[in-house]
């Protein structure tokens, strides 16, 4: 099986962020999540089916029952080399409704049977940066030992550490560990996967992003940091029996499993991601004077290659 994409695909995945990003846009602001998500997944759709893949929806929607389209299993495409599809076509539907930073319209290819097949469940996870030690990062260790040991592979003090977190309530325990030993924390409202991606790009001064997200959002930041070169892991979270099942139908067999960016990416991908909403890592969508721009950024593990780019054209 072949492990590597083709490197023209990139410019055709940022052409399906591009289109996810500015079809959510135009319902940015209106307080309706639903909708804007709506016409993100039939945009999103529409120009995944102008592409000369074989594409296989592997992180969606949902399971085929609940979602119409872009359900896991979908297939997309016009034809060609199989891929594997993880997507989120508008990752931050409350941030959009509300005309909030950081809405991002995402997706990921890899080699067909690549991407792990986690079912719509939560992941427990934790990121950083390239360049680290392998190992610097441990989910089985607290997250002020995980501080300590940042703070000593970069030579600078715990206080110095800045770590994103969601800011949810049961996330108290991770916030009270983190700030045991000093670490800055910058909390976010939504938006895990950008969350996980600042921890790349100095520019955010993100350390280290630890917590518990949608395991989708787990599985496309993955994708863009094995492009880049960062450490994650991550391990699933159930709360009830159905979950379970969801995760079994995907094959989950060891439910406590703690999984390594290279078991949720196995082979090389492409990452792209379009700003719906101007945010640290992308300018949101503009209109302005009959144009439309957008801004993404895309990039290719195989060669490592981080693009950004930067779209206009006639509305
Ligand atoms: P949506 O775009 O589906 O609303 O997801 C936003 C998000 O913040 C993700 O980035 C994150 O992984 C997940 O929701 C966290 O879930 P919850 O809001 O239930 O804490």
């Amino acid at each position: 099986m072949k492990q590597t994409l083709d490197r023209s695909l990139v410019l055709e995945a940022v052409r399906v962020t591009e289109a996810a990003a500015i079809a959510a846009w135009h319902l940015a602001g209106g307080g309706d999540e639903k909708a804007a998500d709506q016409v993100a997944v039939d945009a999103m759709r529409t120009a995944l089916n102008k592409v000369a893949i074989d594409g296989e929806i592997v992180i969606g929607e949902g399971e085929r029952d609940e979602a119409p389209m872009l359900f896991i299993g979908e297939k997309v495409g016009l034809g060609g080399p199989g891929i594997d599809i993880a997507l989120d076509p508008l990752e931050g539907t409350t941030l959009t409704a509300k005309f909030m930073a950081n809405a991002l319209a995402v997706m990921a290819w890899a080699p067909k049977g690549t991407l792990l097949n986690a079912p719509d469940t939560y992941m427990d996870k934790i990121a950083c940066g390239p360049g680290l030690p392998p190992g610097v990062i441990d989910l089985d260790k607290s997250p002020a030992e995980n501080v300590l040991a940042l703070a000593h592979a970069k030579n600078v003090k715990p206080s110095e550490i800045t770590v994103c977190v969601l800011d949810r309530p049961r996330h108290s325990d991770i916030i009270a560990s983190l700030r045991s030993v000093g670490a800055r924390l910058a909390l976010i409202t939504d938006g895990d996967v950008a969350g996980v991606i600042h921890t790349a790009d100095p520019a955010t001064g993100i350390d280290l992003y630890i917590g518990q997200g949608g395991a989708p959002e787990g599985v496309l930041a993955c994708a863009a940091l094995k492009c880049v070169g960062g450490q994650f892991q991550g391990r699933l979270v159930f709360r009830n029996a159905d979950e379970k099942a969801r995760a079994t139908r995907l094959g989950v067999t060891d439910f406590d499993r703690k999984y390594d960016l290279r078991e949720i990416v196995r082979g090389d991908a492409i990452f792209a991601a379009t700003g719906v909403t101007k945010g640290a890592l992308l300018d949101g969508v503009v209109v302005k004077d009959g144009m439309v721009h957008t801004h993404s950024l895309v990039m290719n593990s195989y060669s490592g290659t981080v693009r950004e780019v930067r779209m206009k054209r006639r509305v």
